[in-house]
């Protein structure tokens, strides 16, 4: 059963506002759901080099314990250049060097996906599904894609509320 639920924002902007509104969906189905904007991790960028530099590596426990706590995650993205964000690749990178056991922190979890993008944002989505699949997450089927002709709808958002709870 879902108890709790991790939403990720990979940007400050329109997908940090989606994470809020994730959020307050949640909330009001009485289910605890936290927000991390990564883009206020301020992680260095993971490269052999940063790992080895003991003053430069990132306490990436905080982020992980919020993790293994939730019984899903929410990861809300922009498109960038037919991809995901650095911010969030940069954080699935320091996650998988930090962590003793990285593959519990994504392996058999329940992922929904979502995206605020400058244009259809199938790209992004279509990345972190990979992603998140190879990482061994349940990844929803449907997903949320908003962008300047898609405006937000809370019976889409509802209805994905409900396929993570259920
Ligand atoms: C570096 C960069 C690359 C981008 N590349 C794409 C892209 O490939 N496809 C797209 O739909 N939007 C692209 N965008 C637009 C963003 O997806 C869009 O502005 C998004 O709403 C930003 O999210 P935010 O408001 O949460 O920061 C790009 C924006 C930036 C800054």
């Amino acid at each position: 059963m879902v108890e709790s639920v991790l939403i990720l924002s990979a940007s400050s902007g329109k997908n940090l506002a989606l994470a809020n509104a994730f959020k307050e969906t949640f909330t009001s189905r009485n289910l605890n759901a936290v927000v991390v904007d990564l883009t206020e991790l301020d992680w260095p960028l993971y490269t052999p080099l940063t790992e080895k530099n003991l003053d430069a590596v990132p306490d990436t426990s905080s982020l992980s314990d919020l993790i293994m706590k939730a019984s899903a995650l929410v990861v809300c993205a922009p498109e960038y250049n037919g991809l995901t964000p650095p911010t969030l690749n940069n954080c699935i990178a320091w996650l998988s060097v930090r962590c003793d056991d990285f593959r519990i922190l994504f392996n058999n979890r329940t992922v929904l996906l979502a995206t605020h993008s400058g244009g259809g944002g199938a790209h992004c989505l279509m990345a972190m599904r990979q992603q998140f699949s190879f990482l061994g997450s349940n990844v929803i089927g449907r997903s949320m894609t908003l962008n300047s002709s898609k405006p937000f709808s809370q019976s889409t958002m509802d209805d994905l509320v409900d396929r993570v709870i259920q």
